[in-house]
């Protein structure tokens, strides 16, 4: 018997980095997974690799006929929904100086309003079943802040607001749905890896300026989140409701 034995569980941005080891650890405890992507090619892949418990759709989650048609193949495919896990998400440089409005509602479009309706879409579908739980990858800079990342770190801070406002409002109405937001420093998937090519030339950046193998020394590997979404996904969680759990090995607690 899994630890989600049976649910049913969807993974956006399940292609790679952190999604992929969630949704491959979720369908090993007993989950049948939907794994979304705009990332086709891999993610079939991923889903291919995991076998009769996946599905793959693909899927930007900034589109809210892209959730109603993963909605609908998730119903008929597996007959309902249990867990959400809100994963995708992009990583743009800019301070508050140099970006644009452009870029900015570039990355909210995906991180934030993707967030939202994904959230919106999950939570009527899991009201129909009786229950749910709502996994929202946040960030650590939605907690602290990090100058190289202004529109990421507002992104991430909406989604942890968002995460609040959802908890309040099942719990407040009775509503037997769980959410929750987890926010890591590093982790070493592709969003990191793909950072210094992603950097314009001259741009001031820790990550450019500081020893890159010294950041990345103290950086998560993905399982060690995947651990924590497959927690809060099950119903070991159950008496968890609105935290925001932090996974930095004690990042924050360095000054005294
Ligand atoms: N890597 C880190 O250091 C780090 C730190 C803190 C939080 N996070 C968060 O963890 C989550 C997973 O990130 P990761 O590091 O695995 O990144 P990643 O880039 O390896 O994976 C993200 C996946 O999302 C997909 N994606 C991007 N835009 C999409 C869209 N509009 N619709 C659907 N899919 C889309 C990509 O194709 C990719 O497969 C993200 O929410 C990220 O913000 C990452």
């Amino acid at each position: 018997m899994g630890r989600v034995q049976d649910k049913v569980a969807i993974v956006t941005g399940a292609a790679s980095g952190v999604g992929k080891e969630d949704a491959i650890l979720l369908a090993r405890e007993g989950a049948r997974v939907v794994l979304t992507d705009v990332n086709e090619e891999l993610g079939r892949a991923v889903a291919k690799e995991i076998g009769d418990r996946a599905l793959f759709v693909k899927h930007d989650i900034a589109s809210e006929d892209g959730w109603i048609e993963v909605m609908k193949q998730t119903h008929e495919k597996f007959g309902g929904l249990d867990i959400l896990v809100n994963n995708a998400a992009i990583l743009a440089y800019g301070t508050i100086e140099d970006t644009t409005l452009e870029l900015w509602q570039k990355v909210q479009r995906v991180n934030s309003d993707g967030y939202f309706l994904g959230c919106k879409h999950a939570f009527a579908a899991m009201k129909e079943r009786g229950g749910g739980s709502i996994v929202n990858m946040s960030s650590m800079a939605g907690i602290g802040g990090v100058s190289s990342f202004c529109a990421y770190s507002a992104s991430k801070g909406a989604v942890a607001a968002l995460t609040r406002s959802i908890a309040a409002h099942a719990r407040m109405n009775g509503i037997k749905i769980r959410c929750n937001s987890i926010h890591p420093d590093g982790i070493k998937t592709p969003m990191v890896f793909n950072l210094h090519s992603s950097m314009p030339k001259g741009a001031k950046s820790a990550v450019r300026e500081k020893d890159a193998k010294q950041i990345m020394a103290r950086f998560a590997e993905p399982t060690d989140i995947a651990n924590l979404v497959l927690f809060l996904a099950s119903d070991e969680s159950r008496f968890i409701q609105g935290a925001e759990m932090r996974i930095d090995n004690g990042y924050l607690m360095w000054a005294d």
